[in-house]
């Protein structure tokens, strides 16, 4: 179903005609990276996703090469070792108290930091894309719901499919649909939430 609403500007993406993710897609990473390549083909798809959903809505240039250079960096370091993460972050890791699931995210945002990166939203979706932030803007946003979302997990394809169709019509609403996806799932699995996780829970209800 693709309604257009009254007052919407263009209309809305033709769903059945999007193009899919494959995870073919070619990504430079940084030379600090550290990843399988298992983890590279993940890496891609959110580009992929992300890059979608980027031109289904227009973005100006400025906030989609945001939106993919986020996607691109966010995993950089998920398969370093947690010494190296935190040898990286060295006393702000201990001072957070970070969990070691989550070091991965601040260690890239600050390996950015270190490169020139200077753009807030990119390094914060960056920082916090494991955990979410309430104080994101759409860059944040977008790569929590685009890792999430990506079509290389397994579970739940088609309530995952759905959601990703939904976000060029209903960014909003679909960012709080997958907050509360991802908390139940967080939670069904044992996983214990991070205060900033319940932050975000409470916020998007
Ligand atoms: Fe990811």
């Amino acid at each position: 179903m693709t309604g257009r609403a009254a007052d919407s500007p263009r209309p809305p993406p033709d769903v059945a005609s999007a193009p899919r993710p494959t995870g073919a897609r070619v990504i430079t990473l940084p030379p600090w990276a550290v990843v399988s390549d298992g983890r590279r083909s993940h890496i891609a798809r959110v580009v992929e996703v992300i890059a979608i959903w980027a031109a289904a809505l227009a973005l100006p240039a400025v906030e989609r090469a945001a939106w993919e250079d986020a996607a691109r960096w966010h995993d950089a370091l998920r398969d370093a070792p947690e010494a190296m993460l935190r040898a990286i972050l060295g006393d702000d890791a201990r001072d957070a108290g970070l969990d070691a699931a989550i070091l991965h995210g601040p260690a890239a945002a600050a390996r950015l930091v270190a490169d020139g990166e200077r753009r807030a939203d990119v390094l914060d979706a960056v920082r916090w894309h494991t955990i979410g932030s309430v104080t994101w803007d759409r860059t944040g946003q977008a790569l929590y719901m685009a890792d999430f979302l990506e079509p290389g997990r397994t579970f739940a394809r088609a309530e995952r499919a759905a959601l990703a169709e939904r976000v060029p019509r209903d960014f909003e609403g679909a960012f709080r649909d997958v907050v509360q996806m991802r908390v139940r799932w967080a939670v069904n699995a044992g996983k214990p939430l991070a205060p900033q996780t319940v932050a975000l829970w409470n916020a998007a209800r």
